[in-house]
């Protein structure tokens, strides 16, 4: 069934079922890695807001107990743009000392954010440390990261749906779409 798309969208990259296929291996994935855990022990934190509904469909499942949280960081304004700097507008509430932590990220580029936040949570003694990215753009790295579990590596398109913004529009399309190179191109 043909679907009717935003005038700035070009195509459809990865539809509901296929992210919710991979959202679904995900999690048993995860599910079998902390598997035993207590729910006091095991912290996903979101990175707000591009993360939100992949956070949302994740922790949902999880077969594991789980607490959630979230974090908020600058992002590049309006431009589809790397500036390798990150400001943390929001922190978490939870303590992170002592617990196994899981970051939870829409999409790794420059690599820059993720590094970000490895040396935060890092420097904050937890139990364990390591990252869910859905999407990933290896062409556009800028600096080596590690990710321990990750959805899709997508080509070097600006991408929207599924939480993903442009301009803060968008983020709720249940699909994740390539924007048309001239609505972000400048
Ligand atoms: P870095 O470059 O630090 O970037 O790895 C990670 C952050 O950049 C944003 N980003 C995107 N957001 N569509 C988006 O909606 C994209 O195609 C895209 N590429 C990068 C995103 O906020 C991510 O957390
Ligand atoms: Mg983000």
């Amino acid at each position: 069934m043909d679907i009717l798309l935003p005038n700035s969208v070009d195509y459809v990259l990865l539809d509901e079922d296929k992210i919710e296929h991979r959202v679904c291996e995900m999690a048993a994935q995860i599910s079998a890695d902390y598997e035993g855990i207590r729910n006091e022990d095991f912290l996903l934190v979101g990175v707000l807001k591009g993360s939100f509904i992949f956070m949302a469909d994740l922790s949902r499942r999880l077969m594991v107990p789980h607490r959630v949280d979230f974090i908020a960081l600058s992002s590049y304004a309006d431009k589809a743009e790397a500036t390798g700097a990150v400001r943390m507008i929001m922190d978490t509430r939870a303590d992170v000392a002592g617990r196994h932590v899981l970051i939870v990220e829409d999409i790794l580029d420059t690599g820059y954010t993720l590094d970000y936040l490895y040396r935060i949570f890092g420097a904050r003694q937890p139990a364990s440390l390591r990252t869910a990215v859905l999407l990933s753009k290896p062409e556009r790295r800028k600096i080596t990261v590690p990710v321990d579990y990750l959805g899709f590596e997508i080509p070097d398109v600006w991408v929207v749906g599924y939480g993903l913004d442009f301009a803060d529009r968008f983020r709720t399309l249940p699909y994740i779409a390539a924007l048309k190179p001239h609505v972000y191109q400048k």
